[in-house]
């Protein structure tokens, strides 16, 4: 797999200021080791990053991947190549099918699933979809109905489209369409690859999951929709194995059940915790109220101070 980590995450600003996106914690965890848990569920071991922003940060965070049982290596873009560049960018790594990853959204997919199709069908490119309200901050993709790819419009305005089925970032490609990539330049595959195969008429197809759970977590307020979703359950995927770390907690502090608490927080009489993550050693002074939040490690949340519906960190 290949894993496209190369934005500045812009949109999540300030978060990622000092922590680059694809490492930004969600319930305590970097980001990235969500999407490295779905591809070693589907038996990909062999994943290649593709970095460009503050790259050492995410290195020092992932390493070899031995931690986690896969194989990491990393490229890393003098600057940005854009998506399909990033990915011809990595050609020598590539021999194989590639699953391809956007770096920022998370879904418990069958990955297995998409492969094993898009291996039936002999595809050069299958792109798995979602469905959304909205699709104008996205990539829409009108498909025929044997799933064939009829035409993909990144952004588009809501007259030039009618359809909500979106780009859900994750692809399978073979890797002859390597050669349709210009070396060295900017190229993506929202403006440049996806569009050209269909004038091509390679076998482009779609996988509509049964029912997936997807996000893209590069807004503040996606980035803590997400917490919610998985506070409450409803990524099927990821389990939590344990909301306490250990940590100080006086006797008559309210904590309810769907919260994360990490190692070494401190919460004082009188605070309230609910629906809400603590990172690791945040301290929450007395009667202090934190409701559908994230904390990020070493805050401190003040005495009496109401906290609702952020995301905070130092
Ligand atoms: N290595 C590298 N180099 N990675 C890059 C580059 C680059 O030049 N540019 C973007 N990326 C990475 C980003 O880090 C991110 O993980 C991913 O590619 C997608 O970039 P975004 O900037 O997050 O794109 P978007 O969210 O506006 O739109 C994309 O994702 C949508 C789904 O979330 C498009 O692929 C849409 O079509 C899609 O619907
Ligand atoms: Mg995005």
């Amino acid at each position: 797999a290949l894993i496209l980590a190369g934005g500045k995450g812009t949109r999540l600003r300030p978060l990622t200021v000092y922590t680059p996106k694809p490492v930004v914690p969600i319930c305590n965890r970097p980001f990235l080791l969500y999407q490295i848990d779905t591809l070693r569920r589907a038996g990909v071991t062999d994943i290649t990053l593709s970095l460009s922003y503050q790259p050492h940060k995410i290195e020092q965070q992932l390493g070899d991947g031995s931690d986690f049982g896969v194989k990491i290596t990393y490229t890393v873009e003098p600057q940005p190549m854009g998506t399909a560049g990033a990915y011809k960018f990595a050609e020598d790594f590539i021999r194989e099918p590639t699953v391809v990853f956007n770096g920022d959204i998370v879904t418990d997919l069958d990955l297995k699933k998409v492969v094993r199709e898009h291996n039936e069908r002999k595809a050069a490119a299958t792109i798995v979809l979602a469905p959304v309200e909205n699709p104008s901050s996205y990539g829409v993709v009108e498909t025929e109905r044997d799933g064939r790819v009829r035409r993909f419009l990144e952004k588009p305005k809501p007259e030039d489209t009618s359809c909500c089925n979106i780009n859900a970032g994750t692809y399978v490609l073979d890797p002859k369409i390597l050669d349709y990539i210009p070396a060295g330049e900017n190229y993506s595959f929202e403006y440049g690859l996806f569009p050209d195969l269909l004038k091509r008429g390679e076998k482009f197809y779609a996988h509509v999951p049964a029912d997936a759970y997807w996000i893209d977590i590069g807004t503040p307020a996606r980035y803590l929709q997400v917490h919610h979703d998985i506070l409450r359950g409803d990524v099927r995927g990821i389990k939590l194995k344990d909301r306490r770390g250990s940590f100080d907690s006086a006797t008559h502090a309210e904590i309810d059940e769907l919260s994360i608490i990490a190692d070494d927080c401190t919460v004082k009489p009188g605070a309230q915790i609910i629906n809400s993550v603590l990172g690791e050693g945040v301290h929450v002074e007395e009667k202090a109220r934190i409701e559908n939040s994230v904390v990020w490690p070493h805050t401190r949340i003040g005495s009496g101070a109401q906290v609702v519906g952020a995301v905070i960190g130092r």
